[in-house]
């Protein structure tokens, strides 16, 4: 029996050498953190349980038999997150560049099929050269193995991936599958073509960073959610995002419901929006003044800003919330806003999780360029993600509804539960230039004549009196008491029931 356990106590410490000291040296001197080294940043302390830390590949091709690491290139287990159970898989790029074997994937596949079965989130992370080259179709084989798990898992429990190294060829679409893909900067890539095959096929010069970084993907593709500076920050922020959601769709809603909370009045919310509706304001700082602790983690900061989505409590219940930003582009709906508007949403229905909508919204933005991209298309993507929604669905209008896009923002004809508004709320058709300059073509040259039409179309429409007569707005609230009213209506709204038309799935505008 000693023996026997001694054998194990060396097997085990021959395991957690990975790829060995020089390779490991090499991923730090690359300012990047080991798979067991990030495993241990990210689950608390002592409880990890790791599975399969002794299988092996099973390949003879090209001396492959003489080349064996236990554990095969990834670390895979379960552990807690503030003592929430997680499922995880951490690829070792000290053994064969973390490359995906049948047996690696194998692995993956244990993890993934057992947080299903418990109902809990998986977390990749990813640093890996692909396909392991020497395993041929059986990796891909293995792949496609992943593929079909995050497909199944998809709206079940929560995937989130973290890209801390290369990611490349088709090894890019679980990820791209999974719910959130946060990036480190600078040590990270992701690609489905390098920049060797860029140049031949299309004689474009790029580098890694340009195509696949994570600059890239947060700012122009939209691949990624999130990025940070380092292997300990991107941890560290995945710990907070999971801290916010549930395990599964199991879970009703995610409900830390502190004793006290503080719900005071915050006046400075009554001075937030300024008087001349032309001039913007930072939503962000509504947000934050309405979430616990004015802690407020966002999702996709760096692309399509004129929306901002992200995640907060109010009085613990976790919310997902959707705000028009008029900072950028005056908060207008556009192709990206409508995208990554719609997934969040959508991502919040599968969870459970209520939705928080405040809107300040002039219209879709028009352009040449937005029609011929297919603005009908993207837009239909967040008015589909809000109809569908059956989640608690509370909305605020601070400033602008107008035309369309007061529609689409969670308005009450959507299925919208509670519909607030603010005094300054302008519900209404078109702002009141577009429509007397349309209503009084006639008369545009006359500016005073005009100027009046406005000065009257203003008083009669902009404000959120019309609406709230026909009941489409519930109460005109006072900016001070927005989270108090929050609160009240998540509390009110927690058992909400509502159901969807008996289909297989529903065929989203993608
Ligand atoms: C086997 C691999 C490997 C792979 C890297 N290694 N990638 N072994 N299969 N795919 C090994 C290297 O041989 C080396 O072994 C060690 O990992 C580190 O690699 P380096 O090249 O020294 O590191 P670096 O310079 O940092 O470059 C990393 C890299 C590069 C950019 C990932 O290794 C690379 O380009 N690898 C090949 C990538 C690739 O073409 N993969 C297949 C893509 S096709 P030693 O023993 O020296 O430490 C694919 C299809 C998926 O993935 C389809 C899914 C449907």
């Amino acid at each position: 029996m000693t023996d026997i356990i001694k054998e194990l106590e060396k097997k085990r410490e021959q395991a957690k050498l990975g790829g060995g000291k020089k390779r490991v040296d090499a991923q730090h001197a690359r300012g990047k953190l080991t798979a067991r080294e990030r495993i241990d940043i990210i689950i608390d302390e002592d409880s990890f349980e790791e599975y399969d830390m002794y299988v092996e590949h099973r390949t003879n091709d090209f001396g492959m038999e003489k080349q064996k690491y236990a554990g095969d290139g990834v670390v895979t287990g379960s552990g807690r997150i503030n003592g929430k159970l997680v499922y995880i898989f951490s690829q070792d790029f000290t053994v064969f560049g973390g490359s995906l074997s049948e047996a690696h994937a194998e692995k993956i596949c244990k993890v993934m099929d057992m947080a299903m079965k418990v109902g809990a989130p998986i977390i990749g992370i990813n640093d890996s050269g692909g396909a392991r080259i020497q395993e041929g179709v059986a990796s891909l084989a293995g792949y496609a193995e992943v593929f079909k798990r995050n497909v199944l898992a998809s709206g079940v429990v929560p995937q989130i991936s973290v890209i801390m190294g290369p990611c490349a060829g088709g090894a890019v679409y679980s990820p791209a599958m999974t719910d959130f893909i946060f990036m480190v900067k600078n040590t990270s890539f992701m690609f489905v073509t390098g920049p060797d095959v860029v140049k031949t096929v299309t004689q474009e010069n790029v580098s890694q960073e340009e195509l696949g970084g994570a600059k890239t993907h947060t700012s122009k593709s939209s691949v990624a959610d999130g990025a940070f500076n380092n292997d300990i920050e991107t941890l560290h922020e995945v710990k907070n995002l999971i801290n916010l959601l549930p395990s599964s769709n199991r879970e009703k809603s995610t409900n830390n419901k502190k004793d006290f909370q503080d719900l005071s009045p915050d006046y400075s919310l009554d001075t937030l929006v300024p008087d001349n509706p032309n001039k913007p304001y930072d939503m962000k700082e509504l947000i934050t003044k309405v979430v616990d602790n004015n802690y407020f983690f966002e999702i996709q900061k760096d692309y399509a800003k004129n929306i901002v989505t992200g995640f907060g409590t109010v009085e613990g219940r976790t919310v997902g919330f959707v705000a028009n930003q008029p900072l950028v582009l005056a908060g207008c709906l556009d192709i990206d806003s409508g995208k990554k508007g719609g997934r969040f949403v959508r991502f919040c229905d599968c969870f459970n999780i209520p939705i928080v909508t405040f809107v300040d919204v002039p219209g879709f933005l028009p352009g040449i360029s937005q029609e011929h991209n297919g603005i009908i298309k993207n837009g239909a993507k967040l008015l589909f993600a809000y109809a569908e929604a059956t989640v608690p669905k509370i909305t605020i209008i601070t400033r602008k509804a107008y035309g369309g896009a007061y529609v689409v923002m969670s308005s009450k004809h959507l299925r919208g539960d509670i519909n607030y508004a603010w005094p300054s709320a302008e519900i209404a058709v078109m702002g009141a230039k577009g429509a007397t300059e349309i209503l009084y073509r006639n008369e545009i040259k006359d500016k005073e004549k005009i100027e009046k039409r406005t000065q009257d179309y203003t008083e009669q429409f902009a404000n959120p009196f019309i609406a709230s007569k026909r009941g489409f707005i519930d109460d005109v609230i006072r900016p001070h008491s927005t989270r108090k009213r929050i609160a009240t209506a998540l509390e009110n709204l927690k058992d909400k029931e509502l159901s969807l038309p008996l289909k297989k799935h529903d065929n989203i505008p993608l």
